[in-house]
């Protein structure tokens, strides 16, 4: 393929309660989600900012399109990010031919290091392997019943940004790097909904910081874009030669 994928998904819902049991009708709504992001017909990308404009990867060509769903219940009331809930023998559910299928596991409440986080992902490092794809917890999935201000299915366009090669902007790192040029160099994370325009320096060169990319840590209503070097860099992992070629 030159780039341009259709991936197929496979929605792992484990769940406890019944609000854990993610409906048919929320999966629809977050593929939908996926594909709107990814194609660049969010309804908010009207507020991309002209100077990002230029940059921004308008359809990034990756589309997504919902396979099978596979449901158990358990008597978990927590996990954490040690892929437990991607083993049948710890109560999860094992990953349908990950070379070949996006697996997205949804879990009612993950923590890491006694906090509460949203997803985690595996990089296209892991391809192919057992534990390769993505967690969502289920307040943080879909929209219609999910948990404000996490409640717009942005946590899965982020998460399966990660899947896709996709660094967090800020390069997990004082001033770090994301490996992606286009991308402002940003001293840190971004929380909350940020006002445009936002400034910091990083070694003495003054930017304004495009804390509305999908790869920042900001609420879900504040974050509608990536870049156009985002978009080259996805590509390259589902291309013939890249890691994800089998999607
Ligand atoms: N990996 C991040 C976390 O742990 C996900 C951030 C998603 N951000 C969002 N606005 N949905 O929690
Ligand atoms: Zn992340
Ligand atoms: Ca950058």
């Amino acid at each position: 393929a030159d780039g341009s994928v259709e991936i197929p998904v496979i929605v792992n819902v484990i769940y406890k309660s019944s609000a854990e049991n993610v409906s048919d009708a929320r999966i629809a709504e977050q593929i939908a989600v996926l594909n709107a992001d990814y194609s660049g017909t969010n309804s908010d990308a009207s507020k991309i900012p002209s100077e990002f404009l230029p940059v921004s990867s308008g359809d990034t060509k990756v589309k997504f399109r919902l396979v099978n769903t596979v449901r158990k219940s358990t008597t978990k009331t927590s996990w954490s990010t040690n892929d437990d809930m991607k083993k049948a023998s710890k109560g999860g559910i094992d990953a349908t031919n990950p070379s070949n299928y996006l697996n997205i596991w949804v879990v009612g409440k993950m923590t890491s290091q006694g906090r509460t986080i949203l997803g985690y992902a595996t990089f296209p490092e892991s391809a192919g392997l057992w534990n390769d794809g993505v967690v969502i917890g289920a307040p943080y999935f879909g929209k219609t019943g999910a948990s404000s201000p996490f409640n717009l299915g942005r946590t899965a366009t982020h998460e399966v940004g990660h899947y896709l090669n996709l660094r967090h902007i800020w390069g997990d790192a004082n001033c770090g790097n994301d490996l992606v040029s286009d991308t402002p160099t940003q001293t840190t994370a971004n929380y909350g909904k940020p006002t445009y325009p936002l400034y910091n320096t990083c070694s003495g060169v003054q930017r304004s910081v495009m804390f509305m990319n999908y790869m920042d840590y900001v609420d879900d209503g504040a974050m509608f874009m990536f870049s156009a070097g985002q978009k080259t860099r996805m590509q390259s992992v589902v291309a013939s030669t890249g890691l994800r070629s089998g999607l």
